[in-house]
């Protein structure tokens, strides 16, 4: 009991050790899922870097970060900053956090921003990221509305294009490399079965262990002789004069020839 309690405990341990590794575990879900933190987890890719973005009238720009602290603001996942007075206003903390997936794209929210001075009811801001797939390498990240002129229910989109969110497509088979495994695995079974048959229970040496060897044998007689039969052109073939002749020949005169010209006149 104790010494099993010796083991599992550096196990779990480890176990914990291997969550944390998990940049995305930052991010606290407000009602944890386990499909929500898969979701998170596919975001692990983009983490440790900051994407920013130009607002729709020119004067604001957005800092977004996966799960980790943007401009040195305690929590904030996204931030507006005003560009002349560098004044910063919290959207969204990545402490608050929903997420949502879909075949190709992760929705993330950040919300429990800074609450609104005069209109969308004086509600917290809110972050909603969309996360698309894209085969780019390059991520892109844009704002796409900034719903703030509403009673209720105000909030950012923002849209980033990544392949971290793509599908992992299987690897497809054909049917015709399906269809040569199958050829290969009757004949492998064949052979082995056919032999240790042959070896063990006719009790065949040789050769003649391969299974049906007299009737596979027989078929190469056949076609060697139907080949034959039609890619030899049988009716005017000659001999081929051998090479010992040429070689003779070549060797009786050449020298003889030579030496004329070593001849003194
Ligand atoms: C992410 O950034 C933090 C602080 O900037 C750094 O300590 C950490 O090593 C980085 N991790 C990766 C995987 O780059
Ligand atoms: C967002 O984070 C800040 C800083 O930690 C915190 O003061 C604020 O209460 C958080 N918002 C919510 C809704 O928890």
């Amino acid at each position: 009991m104790l010494l099993s309690l010796r083991i599992i405990t550096p196990l779990f341990a480890l176990l914990a050790g291997v969550q944390a590794a998990f940049i995305t575990d930052n991010c606290k879900l407000i009602s944890h899922s386990d499909s929500e933190q898969n979701a998170l987890h596919l975001l692990e890719p983009l983490t440790n870097q900051t994407f920013t973005t130009e607002g729709k009238e020119q004067d604001y720009s957005y800092i977004f970060q996966v799960c980790g602290d943007v401009a040195g603001m305690k929590d904030a996942g996204l931030v507006q900053k005003e560009k002349k007075g560098e004044k910063l206003v919290r959207i969204g903390n990545y402490t608050n956090t929903r997420a949502v997936r879909g075949s190709d794209w992760v929705l993330l929210f950040y919300e429990g921003g800074e609450k609104y001075d005069r209109h969308c009811s004086h509600e917290a801001r809110k972050a909603m990221i969309m996360i698309s797939c894209s085969t780019s390498t390059k991520n892109k990240f844009s704002v796409v509305l900034e719903e703030n002129q509403k009673e209720e229910g105000c909030y950012y989109l923002f849209e980033l294009d990544s392949s971290a969110v793509c599908p992992v497509i299987p690897s497809k088979l054909s049917a015709g490399s399906i269809f040569l495994i199958i050829v290969f695995c009757c004949l492998a079974v064949y052979l082995t079965g056919g032999f240790l048959y042959q070896r063990l229970v006719v009790g065949a040496k040789g050769v003649e262990q391969f299974p049906n060897y007299s009737f596979w044998s027989e078929i190469g007689n056949l076609s060697a002789d139907g080949c034959d039969f039609v890619c030899r052109s049988r009716g005017n073939r000659q001999e081929p004069p051998t090479y010992r002749g040429v070689g003779t020949e070549a060797l009786g005169e050449e020298p003889e020839e030579r030496d004329d010209h070593l001849l003194p006149m």
